[in-house]
C-alpha cells in the first residue's frame, strides 16, 4: 500500500520537533494505538475513566456496570451513587475527581471519558456539555476515547427535548475534529429506552483501541432485535460460521482475520480470478476459501449450497465492492451496471435468498459495507454512491422483518481506508482524502 509520509515523519521524534519548530501549516497526525488481540474479559483494566453527567437511574447503572465489569477505574465529578451498587458483584467505589485533581502526586491523564447526557430537557441543558468538557479535555491522554451517551431524538417528548438531543450529534462531530489531531476519538451513543442492558458491548468497543479509527459517529443501541443468549467476552464467536465476501485482500481479509481470532470458522469468498490471494488469506486465518463471483448467474444457488454444507451462517459480511469512477457524462452503461450490480444488486439478491431459504441461523449478524463517499456523494461516483446508499435503504427495511429471529442488519460506512481501492486514486486526491479525516490520516483495514 502507498505510504503516508506525514504519518511516518510524525512517528520520528526528531522530524516531528523540526517540523513543529519550522511552524509548517501541516498538522502532524498522531500514530494511533490499535488493538490486534482478541476481545478480552476486561479491556479497560485499570484504565482511569472519567465518568461525567447525569449518571442516575437505569441508564446510569448500566453505564457504571459496563465500565466496572470491563475493568475500568472510574473517576466521577458528581455525587452519583451508581458505582456503589450494594450487593452487586461488579460494584466498585469511584474515585472523586476533586480528590484526584487536588492530589499533587496525580499527574496522570484520563484514557477515556464517558458523559451521560441522557436527561436533557431543552437547549439550555446543552450547557452541561460545556461545563463538563471545558476544563477537562486538556487532561485527556493522546489516543484517548470520548463517548457521549444520549437518548434518540425520535423518542423525545417535546420538540425542545428533541432539539437538545440532536444537538449532541453536532457537538460530538465537532469535538472529534478538535481532538483528532491527538489521535483521540469522540463518538455519540444513543441508547433507546429499554435497551440499557445492551450498552456494554458498544462501550467496550468505543472506549478501547478496537475503535482507533472510529470517530465522530452516532451509534444507536436499539431494542429492536430479540436479544441473543448470554455470551462470553472471550472468543464470543466460538462454534459460529462467518462468511466474508471480497476476502482476498483489504478490508475483507482483515475482517476475516478478526472474526477468526474471535473463534469463528470463516468462509472467505472472492472471485475465481483471485484464486491465489484468496488461498493465502484463507490459509493465514485457517479459513475456507470459496471461489465465487457474487454477480454470477448461479451465485445464489452456489452460496446456498456452501451455507448448507456448513450448517447455516451466523455472520455474513457483504464486503465485496468495486468502483468504476467517471463523471456521469463520460460513464458508459457497463460501468454503471457493474458498480450497481456488485455493490448493491448482488447483496440484495444473495441476502434475500439466504433469508428465504433459512440459511441464516437465529441471532445471525449481517453487516453491509457502505461508504462515506456513497452517503455524502462524490464527483465521479454517481454509480457507486447510488449503490452504497441503496444498501442503507435495504437494511432499514429489512432489519424490522428479521428482528423477531434475533437477526440484526447493520451497515458500516468507512471513510478513507488504505487498501488497493484507495491506492488507485490520483496522488493529490489521495493525499487530500487522508487529511480530511478527523484523525488526519487514512484508516488501516484492521
Ligand atoms: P479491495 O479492492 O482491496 O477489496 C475488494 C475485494 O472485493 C477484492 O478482493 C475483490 O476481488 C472483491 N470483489 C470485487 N468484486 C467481486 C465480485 N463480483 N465477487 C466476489 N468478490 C469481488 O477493496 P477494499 O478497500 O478492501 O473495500 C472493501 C469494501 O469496503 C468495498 O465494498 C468498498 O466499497 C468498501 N469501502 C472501502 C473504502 C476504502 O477507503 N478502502 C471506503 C469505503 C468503503
Amino acid at each position: 500500500m502507498s505510504r503516508d509520509l506525514l504519518l511516518t515523519l510524525s512517528s520520528e521524534p526528531r522530524a516531528r520537533r523540526l517540523i513543529q519548530r519550522l511552524g509548517l501549516p501541516i498538522p502532524l497526525p498522531q500514530r494511533l494505538d490499535r488493538e490486534d488481540t482478541p476481545y478480552a474479559e476486561q479491556p479497560l483494566r485499570d484504565r482511569r475513566v472519567l465518568a461525567l453527567g447525569t449518571l442516575r437511574g437505569e441508564l446510569g447503572r448500566a453505564i457504571a456496570r459496563a465500565l466496572v465489569e470491563a475493568g475500568a477505574s472510574p473517576v466521577v465529578a458528581s455525587d452519583t451513587d451508581v458505582f456503589d451498587a450494594p450487593g452487586e458483584a461488579w460494584g466498585r467505589r469511584a474515585e472523586s475527581l476533586d480528590a484526584h485533581l487536588s492530589d499533587p502526586g496525580s499527574t496522570s491523564r484520563f484514557e477515556a471519558l464517558v458523559f451521560d447526557a441522557s436527561e436533557l430537557a431543552g437547549p439550555a441543558d446543552l450547557r452541561a456539555l460545556y461545563d463538563g468538557f471545558h476544563a477537562l479535555v486538556g487532561r485527556l491522554a493522546p489516543c484517548a476515547h470520548v463517548v457521549v451517551i444520549g437518548r434518540p431524538p425520535e423518542e423525545a417528548s417535546t420538540p425542545a427535548v428533541a432539539a437538545a438531543r440532536q444537538g449532541l450529534e453536532g457537538f460530538v462531530r465537532s469535538l472529534a475534529k478538535e481532538l483528532g489531531r491527538r489521535g483521540t476519538t469522540a463518538n455519540l451513543v444513543l441508547c433507546e429506552t429499554g435497551a440499557e442492558s445492551r450498552l456494554d458491548g458498544v462501550l467496550r468497543f468505543a472506549l478501547s483501541e478496537r475503535s482507533a479509527f472510529v470517530t465522530a459517529q452516532p451509534l444507536v443501541v436499539r431494542r429492536l432485535a430479540k436479544a441473543p443468549p448470554a455470551s462470553t467476552w472471550n472468543r464470543p464467536l466460538d462454534g459460529k460460521v462467518a462468511l466474508v465476501t471480497g476476502a482476498a485482500r483489504g478490508i475483507g481479509a482483515a475482517t476475516a482475520a478478526c472474526l477468526a481470532r474471535e473463534g469463528a470458522k470463516v468462509l472467505l469468498l472472492d472471485r475465481p480470478d483471485d484464486d491465489a490471494p484468496l488461498a493465502q488469506s484463507a490459509r493465514a486465518v485457517g479459513g475456507v476459501p470459496v471461489l465465487l463471483d457474487v454477480t454470477a448467474p448461479d451465485a445464489t444457488e452456489r452460496l446456498l449450497a456452501v451455507a448448507r454444507e456448513h450448517g447455516g451462517l451466523d455472520v455474513v459480511v457483504h464486503n465485496a465492492g468495486i468502483t468504476r469512477d467517471k463523471t456521469l457524462a463520460k460513464m458508459d452503461a457497463a460501468q454503471w451496471d457493474l458498480a450497481v450490480e456488485v455493490n448493491l444488486g448482488a447483496v440484495v439478491r444473495l441476502t434475500d435468498a439466504l433469508i428465504e431459504h433459512k440459511a441464516l441461523k437465529k441471532h445471525a449478524r449481517i453487516v453491509l459495507l457502505s461508504s462515506v463517499s456513497g452517503l455524502a456523494g462524490n464527483v465521479g461516483q454517481t454509480n457507486y454512491a447510488a449503490a452504497k446508499s441503496g444498501l442503507v435503504g435495504y437494511l432499514r427495511h429489512l432489519a424490522p422483518q428479521v428482528a423477531e429471529r434475533g437477526v440484526t442488519v447493520n451497515a458500516i460506512a468507512p471513510g478513507f481506508i488504505e487498501t488497493r481501492l484507495t491506492d488507485a486514486m490520483p496522488v493529490a486526491i489521495r493525499e487530500a482524502a487522508r487529511r480530511l479525516s478527523a484523525l488526519g490520516q487514512g484508516g488501516q483495514p484492521r
